[in-house]
C-alpha cells in the first residue's frame, strides 16, 4: 500500500467529516460549498486511483449521490425514504408477518398496489397551493435544488387545482422519460455521435440536472406523483388511496394502474396478473410498490434504520432472460484509448426488442464468468436498455468443443500498438494518440451536440473522411471543401454543401463547447462551462497556472492538473493553434476577464438563492468581470437577495442600494431566459 495515498485519504476524510459536522450539526459551515466539493472530489479521485486506500466507511460511500456543486443544496424537510425489496410471493408474505407482529391491524387495514416507476425521485414543495422549490433525492436528506428545471416539466403543476391541500407540503414523485422519448433522445444522440444513454432512468436523471433549463424542456420529461408529506397543516385523508385521489384532483399525474386491495391475498393476485404486463408499459417500471393503505398505521409501523418505511415494500421481478449464442467477442477502442469488449450475438428477442450485441464490461468479468466465443449464453435486458451477458450455459457441453478462453489482445485492434494496463485498473488502454480507433471516437465526440455540434458528422461520415485521407484530426475538418466531398461515395452536391456549411457554422461555437469537444481528461460539459466562464478566452485559459485553474469554484486539483497537462503537450497546443488560424472564435459570451457585463461592479449576495449555490453565483459574477463583497456599503452596486435574506437586505434598503433577485442576476450575466 502506498502510505502517502493512505495518509492523504485519511486527511481528506477528516476534513470532510469536520465540514459535515459544522454544516449539519452546528449549522455553521466552516468551508464554502465549492471547497467542500473540491475536497470531496479529490478523495473520490484518490480512492479511484488507489483502491487499496478505499474504505467502506469513507464519507464518499455514505451519500447515495454526492451533491454536485453546480446546483444549490436543498435540505428535505422530511427525509426522502427508499424501499425494501421483496423478490417473491413468500418474501411479501413474510413482510406482512413482521408488520402484524408490531401492529396486528395491518392484516385488515387494506393495501394499495402501484407501479414502481424507474426514474429519478423528486420532491416538490407547495406553499398555499403554489410550487415554490423542487429538488432531487440526493442522499435522502439533502438533494439538489433543480426548481428551474422542474418548472419546465408539463406534469409539474405550478398552481394547484381544487382545494384541501395543507398550507405547506412536499409532494413526492418520480420524473421519468417514456420509452418513446428515450428512443427519440438516443436516436438524436446517435446521429450526432454522442454516447447513448444506457436506460431511460439515466436520461431522465441527466435531463433534470442540466445547467440550462431549456435543455431539460427539450427532453420532454414526465412526472408521476405518489406521496405527500405535509409540513404545515394536515391532509384531509385517512388512507393512501385517498391521498392519490387528492393528488389527482390537485392536478398531478398519478399512475393509473393503482388498485386498492383488501387483503394480502388480493395483493398477490394483483401482482401475479401484472408481472407480465410490466415490460409493456410505455415507460420503464421496475416492480410494484405495495403500501399499507391506512395512514395512521404508517406512524405506528415506523421506519427501519432511518431509510426504509415498514409500511411499504417494492415487489421486484426477475429480469427477462433470453438464450442465444455469442458469435464473436469484439473490441471497441474509446476516445481515451480504453478497450471495451462486447459480444456480437445471434439476434434474439427480449422484452419485445431484438438484441444483437451486449456489453461485456471488462476482461476480468469475462474471465470470471468464463464467457467464450461460440458459447450459448443467457442475456438479460433488466430494464437496462444495454443488454448484458449473464453467464454461459455449459450443462451437457463437452469442454473440448468450446473455444479457448478469451484473452484481451496485447495489441490494439485498431492500430496494432502494444496496449497498456495501468497498475490498479481493470481496463487496458491503447497509448497511441494517433490510433485510428481513438481518432475516430475523438472526432465524433468533437462533432457531437454538446460539443461543436456539427450536424451530419456521425460515425459513418467520420470513418469515411478518415479512410479516404481527407482528415486526420479535427483541425483538418476546416480545410475540407465541397468539391472533395462530392468525389466520395454517398455524397451529392447538396449533402456535401450541407456538411461544409455545418463545419463552418461550428467556428462560432462558444469556448465551452470547444473545451468539451477537445476531450481533455476530466473535462465534461459542466466543467467546460465553468472554465469558459471564468477565463473567457482560450488564450487566458492556456496561460493560466495550475493554481489559478484549481481556484475556479467547482474545479479540483485533478481537473486542474489535467487541463494544464493537456495544453503543455506540444501536439495539443499546435492543434489549438491550427483551430485558431482556421477562424474559430474561442470566446464565451457573457464571460471574460475585465470587460464583461459586470466589469468594475461590486455585488453582495444574501439569503438562499434558488438555483445557484453561492459559489456558482460568485463564479458567474466574477466571470462577468464583477466583484463579490461580503458586506453592503455605499460602494455596493447591487445586492442579490435570495430567500430569508436578513440584515444585508435591510442595510441595502437603508443605503438605497439596488436590490435584485436571482433571475435578474442571471439575465445580467447573459444566462437569463
Ligand atoms: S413510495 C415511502 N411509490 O422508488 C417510500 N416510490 O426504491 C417512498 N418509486 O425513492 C416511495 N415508484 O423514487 C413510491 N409508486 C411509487 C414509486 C416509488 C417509484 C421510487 C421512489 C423511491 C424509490 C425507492
Amino acid at each position: 500500500m502506498s502510505s502517502r495515498a493512505a495518509d492523504q485519504a485519511a486527511s481528506l476524510r477528516q476534513q470532510i467529516e469536520r465540514a459535515n459536522y459544522a454544516y449539519y450539526v452546528l449549522d455553521t459551515p466552516e468551508i464554502t460549498d465549492a471547497e467542500y466539493d473540491r475536497v470531496f472530489r479529490e478523495l473520490q479521485a484518490l480512492e479511484a486511483e488507489h483502491p487499496e486506500v478505499f474504505s467502506p466507511d469513507s464519507p464518499t460511500q455514505r451519500v447515495g449521490a454526492p451533491v454536485a456543486s453546480a446546483f444549490a443544496k436543498y435540505t428535505h424537510k422530511r427525509p426522502m425514504l427508499s424501499l425494501a425489496n421483496a423478490f417473491s410471493a413468500e418474501e411479501l408474505a413474510a413482510w406482512e408477518e413482521r408488520n402484524a407482529r408490531l401492529v396486528p391491524e395491518v392484516r385488515t387495514a387494506g393495501y394499495t398496489t402501484e407501479i414502481k416507476i424507474d426514474g429519478a425521485a423528486v420532491t416538490l414543495t407547495y406553499e398555499a397551493g403554489r410550487f415554490t422549490v423542487g429538488a432531487t433525492r440526493g442522499n435522502g436528506e439533502i438533494g439538489e435544488n433543480v426548481t428551474a428545471n422542474l418548472r419546465t416539466i408539463a406534469d409539474v403543476p405550478l398552481t394547484l387545482k381544487g382545494r384541501g391541500w395543507p398550507r405547506a407540503m412536499e409532494v413526492r414523485g418520480e420524473v421519468y422519460l417514456p420509452y418513446a422519448g428515450f428512443k427519440r433522445v438516443n436516436e438524436a444522440r446517435e446521429k450526432e455521435g454522442e454516447p447513448l444513454f444506457a436506460n431511460p432512468r439515466n436520461a431522465a436523471a441527466g435531463g433534470l440536472r442540466q445547467l440550462d433549463p431549456a435543455l431539460t424542456r427539450k427532453r420532454r420529461l414526465r412526472m408521476f406523483a405518489f406521496a405527500v408529506e405535509p409540513t404545515e397543516g394536515t391532509l384531509p385523508a385517512g388512507t393512501h388511496s385517498e391521498v392519490l385521489d387528492l393528488l389527482d384532483a390537485w392536478g398531478f399525474q398519478v399512475e393509473p394502474h393503482r388498485e386498492r386491495c383488501e387483503t394480502l391475498g388480493d395483493v398477490q393476485r394483483q401482482i401475479a396478473s401484472f408481472e407480465h404486463r410490466l415490460p409493456h408499459l410505455p415507460f420503464q417500471a421496475d416492480g410494484v410498490v405495495v403500501k399499507v393503505d391506512r395512514l395512521r398505521l404508517h406512524g405506528e409501523l415506523g421506519v427501519v434504520g432511518g431509510r426504509e418505511p415498514r409500511w411499504a415494500i417494492a415487489r421486484k421481478f426477475a429480469p427477462e432472460v433470453a438464450v442465444t449464442r455469442v458469435k464473436r467477442i469484439e473490441i471497441n477502442v474509446g476516445r481515451t484509448g480504453a478497450l471495451n469488449p462486447w459480444a456480437s450475438l445471434e439476434p434474439v428477442q427480449i422484452t419485445g426488442v431484438t438484441v444483437s450485441a451486449a456489453t461485456l464490461h471488462n476482461e476480468e468479468l469475462i474471465a470470471q464468468k468464463d464467457i467464450r466465443e461460440g458459447d450459448r449464453v443467457e442475456v438479460i435486458r433488466a430494464g437496462e436498455v444495454i443488454p448484458q451477458v449473464v453467464r454461459p450455459l455449459l450443462d451437457g457441453v463437452d469442454p473440448a468443443t468450446r473455444s479457448a478462453p478469451w484473452r484481451m489482445p496485447d495489441r490494439c485492434p485498431a492500430c496494432g500498438t502494444a496496449v497498456e494496463r495501468p497498475a490498479d485498473e481493470v481496463m487496458r488502454y491503447c497509448p497511441n494518440a494517433s490510433c485510428p480507433g481513438r481518432i475516430l471516437e475523438s472526432i465524433v465526440h468533437y462533432a457531437s451536440r454538446g460539443a461543436m455540434d456539427i450536424r451530419g458528422l456521425g460515425y459513418e461520415r467520420v470513418r469515411q473522411l478518415l479512410d479516404t485521407g481527407l482528415i486526420g484530426n479535427v483541425a483538418d475538418l476546416y480545410q475540407v471543401r465541397s468539391e472533395q466531398l462530392i468525389e466520395l461515395d454517398r455524397f451529392a452536391k447538396q449533402s456535401a454543401d450541407q456538411l461544409v456549411a455545418a463545419i463552418e457554422a461550428s467556428k462560432g461555437r462558444p469556448l465551452s463547447s470547444l473545451l468539451f469537444g477537445l476531450g481533455i481528461r476530466h473535462v465534461g460539459k459542466t466543467v467546460a462551462v465553468l472554465l469558459a466562464r471564468r477565463f473567457g478566452t482560450m488564450q487566458a485559459l492556456m496561460q493560466a497556472s495550475e493554481e489559478t485553474v484549481n481556484a475556479v469554484p467547482g474545479v479540483g486539483p485533478t481537473i486542474a492538473g489535467a487541463v494544464v497537462a493537456f495544453f503543455a503537450e506540444s501536439r495539443n497546443a499546435e492543434l489549438v493553434g491550427r483551430l485558431a488560424r482556421a477562424g474559430l472564435t474561442f470566446s464565451e459570451p457573457g464571460a471574460g476577464g475585465g470587460d464583461g457585463a459586470l466589469a468594475g461592479r461590486t455585488y453582495v449576495l444574501t439569503g438562499t438563492l434558488t438555483t445557484l449555490s453561492r459559489a456558482e453565483a460568485t463564479g458567474l459574477i466574477e466571470a462577468a468581470g464583477g466583484r463579490v463583497a461580503s458586506s453592503v456599503s455605499k460602494k455596493t452596486d447591487a445586492v442579490v437577495a435570495g430567500e430569508e435574506a436578513g440584515s444585508k437586505l435591510e442595510k441595502a434598503k437603508e443605503l438605497g442600494v439596488e436590490v435584485i433577485d436571482e433571475v435578474e442576476l442571471l439575465r445580467r450575466v447573459g444566462r437569463g431566459s
